[in-house]
């Protein structure tokens, strides 16, 4: 029988954090620079202490960044510290703690990462959008089947339903804009939650690490953590119009539909039928999506129950912040990559469009809407006919005329050069004039416009 382990073993690996909060490091060492400058400012420590800790501080910080690892503690905090009394001794060392605790310093380094992260994604965002403004340019008239409920609904322009997820992509950067407004404060001189009789100036510490105040409640600095729900729920919103996407390029590359052909580099072969070519890449980003609205709830719930102010619960938050931040990163730049490369197959999406014209029965409604007839009676005649033409296996256009007048007397208001005219896909999309349709001109100009804004950023 396998021996267990004994319980007191596990003890400080289970309360570790190191392991996946040593990424903080560099913010961690910021975040103290800023604070031992103004403890050195306002006389707090002595300036020659303030001196030396912050010359000890800054090598870490270059030996950081130039590959070195700091030796493992509990967490990220105490690896710094036992990395400068290492280089300083513990009676300067130790005085890193003064007027601080690592609950306002864990919320501190958090937001600086976050901050530091958002705009990484943020210009991600814009990546993606410009990918799409160009793509669509490009295929600017070819007009597809526009889908509701996966059935052919109307013919839209293909660079307008492309250009759908730059409207969703805008209001997700915007969302990332407006979470990072609201953790634009920083929470450093909280202390463990009281605040501190130390006479610090955490107008100082704020402004040197780049926020625009100090948060102005000491137990909330140490408590909240909704700027990470924020930030995660920013993720998962967002990686759920790139699951979307994926959803529908999955669907449009199916040999079914053939619209587009993955990029080589986006996609992988079967190892064991060789036709095939498998969008691995979109299905690992719907994959990654159910990840980060699991760690919405996860952080949610994680905080739901907690009384105030600081418990240790909340250390897990980094798990999910990280994962979230990761991933919409890597997956935003996946959808660029497919979305700059994939092909359009004009032809195959022609082929879909000609299959049926069922797709135009509104517009047969809407023509006889404008001969005097209401909407509801057009559309119950309509359907009738769309039945009549499904039984025959016709298109609309294909039945004669004598057997439209069959089926309801409003068809004597039209004549066959009326009918060809009414299901002509060319004049239903420029017809579509209304503000935001489908017309080539309408959404020529709007990709031109959303283009330019993309330049200027
Ligand atoms: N590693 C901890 C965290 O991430 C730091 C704060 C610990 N504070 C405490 N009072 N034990 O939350």
């Amino acid at each position: 029988m396998k021996k267990s382990t004994p319980t007191t073993n596990l003890v400080p690996d289970f309360i570790s954090s190191f392991s996946y909060d040593n990424r903080l490091a560099i913010w961690d060492i910021k975040c103290s620079i800023a604070h031992i400058t103004m403890l050195a400012k306002k006389k707090i420590i002595p300036p020659s202490d303030g001196k030396r800790l912050l010359k000890t501080l800054k090598a870490i910080l270059t030996d950081l960044l130039k590959g070195k690892k700091l030796t493992p503690a509990e967490d990220i905090h105490y690896a710094v510290e036992k990395e400068v009394i290492r280089r300083v001794g513990e009676e300067l060392g130790g005085k890193l703690r003064t007027a601080r605790s690592r609950n306002d310093q864990v919320a501190t380094d958090i937001r600086l990462y976050i901050k530091s992260e958002i705009a990484g994604i943020v210009s991600e965002i814009c990546s993606l959008r410009r990918a799409i403004i160009k793509k669509s340019l490009s295929h600017i008239d070819i007009v597809m089947p526009g889908y509701t409920h996966l059935q052919q609904a109307q013919p839209i322009l293909f660079s307008h339903y492309l250009s759908t997820y730059n409207e969703m992509l805008k209001r997700d950067e915007c969302r990332f804009n407006d979470c990072l407004k609201r953790m634009d404060e920083s929470p450093l001189g909280a202390a463990a939650l009281a605040g501190t009789s130390y006479p610090i100036d955490r107008n100082i510490t704020a402004h040197l690490l780049g926020f625009s105040k100090p948060m102005s409640h000491s137990v909330d600095a140490v408590s909240s953590r909704d700027f990470a729900c924020e930030f995660i729920s920013c993720c998962a919103i967002t990686l759920t119009h790139l699951s979307r996407m994926s959803e529908d390029l999955i669907i449009f590359s199916s040999s079914e539909f053939g619209f587009v052909t993955m990029p080589p580099e986006f996609s992988s072969g079967s190892s064991i039928m060789p036709q095939k070519r498998n969008p691995d890449w979109l299905e690992i980003i719907r994959a990654k999506t159910s990840a980060a609205i699991g760690s919405l709830t996860a952080i949610l719930s994680l905080l739901k129950g907690l009384p105030l102010s600081y418990n240790r619960d909340m250390q897990e938050d980094k798990l999910h912040i990280f994962r979230s931040s990761d991933d919409i990163t890597l997956c935003l730049k996946v959808m660029t990559g497919i979305i700059s490369g994939m092909k359009i197959n004009q032809k195959r999406i022609a082929e879909a469009l000609e299959r049926n014209d069922y797709y135009l029965a509104t517009e047969l409604a809407d023509y006889l809407v404008s001969k005097g007839i209401s909407f509801k009676t057009a559309h119950n005649a309509v359907s009738r006919l769309v039945s009549l033409a499904l039984s025959r296996g016709l298109k609309l256009s294909q039945i004669p005329l004598e057997d439209y007048k069959k089926i309801s007397t409003i068809f004597s208001k039209i004549n066959s050069a009326d009918i060809r005219l009414v299901l002509n896909v060319k004049r239903v999309i420029n017809s579509k004039k209304s503000y935001g349709g489908t017309s080539p001109l309408l959404v020529k100009k709007y990709l031109l416009k959303e283009l330019s804004e993309l330049n200027q950023k």
